[in-house]
C-alpha cells in the first residue's frame, strides 16, 4: 500500500501496526490532521500504540519531532543578543536540579527561558515546587518571558499553549492509553518543545534507574542518542548526561521542602549529590554558552545565584522571604537496628511522597505543597538504632499508613558499607 498519493489516517495507523515504514510526510499529515481536529483521539492513541509496540526509524522519529515542532509557535530568542541555554530533566524523585541550576547560570549572563511541566504520578513537576512559594505565578505572557530574560537572565515558567500544541494533546492521550514509555514518542514530545522554544544548546539530564521514566540504563542511553540526534538536526546543540536515579535526590522529596534545599544549595549548602549534579550540569550549560571556564562554585558561595533566584522570584510575583507551607501532620522513621543506610528505592519513595499528596493523579488535580518526605539519613550513611531515618509530612492523616506502605521494603540497613557512585555516569554528544 502506498500513502502517498492520498492519505488516511486508517492506513497510515495499519503500516505503523505491521511494522512498515511511514512516510516523513504521511506522519506531518498525521499531526497536520491531529492538530485541526481531522485525526481523532482514538486514532492518534492507536498510532501512538503501533510506535510503543513497533517503534520508529531514525526518518520516522525525526518526521514526528518536526511536525510536532511545528504544531505551534517557534520562539526565537536571538534579539536578547545574548546566549541562550535550556535544560530538561526527564524527571526523578526529589529532582529540584532547575531550581539553583537557571539562577547560577544566568547570574554569569547568559539567558536560561525554562518552560516547564507540573509533575504526574510521582515524579515531581518543577512548577508545583515554585508554586509552593506564596505569590509566585507560572503563566507569563510571551512578553513578559522575554522581559524577564532581559532583566534577570532566568525563567522558569509554563509553556504558552501555542508551544507545541501537538505534543500537548498526544501526551494527554498517552497518558491515558498505557503509552508513556516509549523512546521515539518520549524524544519527539521532549525535542518538539525543545526546538520550539527557541535556545541556541540545549542540556538534557536523562536519567536511568529505579525512579526515572526509563529505568533499564542501556534504554535511558538510546533515549539520550535519539534526543541528540533529534536536536542535531534541527541545528539544537544537545549534551546530555546520563545520571543515576536508583535513590532519592538529595534529602527532600516534595514540593515547598524542595525550594527549602534549593536555597540551601544556593547559600552555598545542601546535599553533596544535588551540588554535584547542580555543577555538572551548569558545567556543560556553561560550555555549549561558550564559556567552559566560568567558576560555577563561586557563584554559589559568594551569594551571586541566590541574587538572582531572589530577583526570579520576585519578577514571577513571589515573596522569596515568606514562609514556606508546612504540614499539618508528620511520622518518623526510625532506625531499626545499627549500621550502613544500603538501600532507599526511589520508586518507593516516590510512590510514597505521592500518597502524602506531593503529586497528582490527574493533570487537573491540586497538589499538596507541603506534603512530602525529608530524609535525615541518605544512602551510604551509618545510623544507629533508634535516630530518625524519614519524616513523613502531608495534611491528612489518613494518608500517612498508605506512604508507610510504599516505603515498606523501600530501605535496607545493612552491616557492610555500599559503593556510592557519582551521579553522573555518562555524557554523550553528537
Ligand atoms: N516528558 C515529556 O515532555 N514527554 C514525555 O513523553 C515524557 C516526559
Amino acid at each position: 500500500m502506498s500513502v502517498t498519493d492520498s492519505y488516511d489516517a486508517v492506513q497510515i495507523i495499519r503500516l505503523k501496526r505491521d511494522g512498515h515504514e511511514v512516510p516523513a510526510a504521511a506522519i506531518g499529515w498525521l499531526v497536520d490532521g491531529f492538530t485541526a481536529g481531522r485525526v481523532t483521539d482514538a486514532q492518534m492513541s492507536a498510532f501512538a500504540m503501533a510506535v510503543v509496540l513497533r517503534g520508529c526509524s531514525r526518518d520516522e522519529v525525526h518526521a514526528l519531532t518536526a511536525a510536532m515542532t511545528a504544531s505551534g509557535r517557534r520562539m526565537n530568542l536571538s534579539a536578547l543578543g545574548r546566549p541562550t541555554v535550556d535544560k530538561h530533566s526527564t524527571g526523578g524523585i526529589g529532582d529540584k536540579i532547575t531550581l539553583p541550576l537557571a539562577p547560577l547560570i544566568a547570574s554569569f549572563g547568559i539567558a536560561v527561558p525554562q518552560l516547564s511541566g507540573r509533575g504526574l504520578g510521582y515524579t515531581g513537576g518543577t512548577l508545583d515546587k515554585l508554586e509552593s512559594i506564596p505569590g509566585w505565578r507560572a503563566d507569563l505572557s510571551p512578553a513578559e518571558l522575554t522581559a524577564q530574560l532581559r532583566t534577570v537572565g532566568a525563567v522558569v515558567c509554563a509553556p504558552g499553549p501555542d508551544l507545541a500544541p501537538a505534543d500537548r494533546r498526544l501526551y494527554a492521550l498517552r497518558d491515558e492509553t498505557g503509552t508513556v514509555e516509549s523512546i521515539p514518542l518520549i524524544a519527539a514530545s521532549i525535542m518538539s518543545k525543545k526546538i520550539a522554544e527557541g535556545a541556541d544548546a540545549l542540556v538534557l539530564d536523562v536519567k536511568f534507574g529505579s525512579g526515572a521514566l526509563i529505568p533499564p540504563p542501556e534504554q535511558a542511553r538510546e533515549l539520550a542518542r535519539v534526543m541528540v540526534e533529534l536536536g542535531a538536526d534541527a541545528g539544537l546543540e544537545t549534551t546530555v548526561l546520563l545520571t543515576d536515579m536508583d535513590t532519592p535526590l538529595g534529602r527532600t522529596i516534595g514540593n515547598a521542602n524542595e525550594v527549602r534545599e534549593a536555597e540551601e544549595v544556593l547559600a552555598g549548602g545542601g546535599p553533596a549529590d544535588v551540588i554535584e549534579l547542580t555543577l555538572a550540569l551548569g558545567r556543560e550549560m556553561a560550555a555549549a554558552a561558550g564559556r567552559p571556564d566560568l567558576d560555577l562554585d563561586a557563584a554559589l558561595s559568594d551569594g551571586r545565584a541566590m541574587d538572582t533566584w531572589r530577583a526570579m522570584i520576585r519578577a514571577q510575583g513571589g515573596d522569596p522571604d515568606a514562609p514556606l507551607p508546612s504540614a499539618r501532620e508528620t511520622h518518623t522513621i526510625t532506625a531499626t537496628r545499627d549500621g550502613y543506610l544500603v538501600r532507599t528505592d526511589a520508586l518507593a519513595f516516590g510512590i510514597a511522597a505521592w500518597r502524602l499528596g506531593a503529586g497528582r493523579t490527574r493533570q487537573t488535580d491540586p497538589v499538596a505543597h507541603a506534603a512530602g518526605i525529608d530524609l535525615h539519613a541518605v544512602r551510604g550513611e551509618w545510623v544507629t538504632a533508634g535516630t530518625p531515618l524519614f519524616t513523613l509530612s502531608s495534611d491528612d492523616e489518613t494518608r500517612i499508613p498508605r506512604a508507610l506502605a510504599a516505603l515498606d521494603g523501600g530501605w535496607e540497613i545493612a552491616d557492610a558499607a555500599p559503593v556510592v557512585s557519582p551521579r553522573v555516569r555518562e555524557r554523550i554528544t553528537a
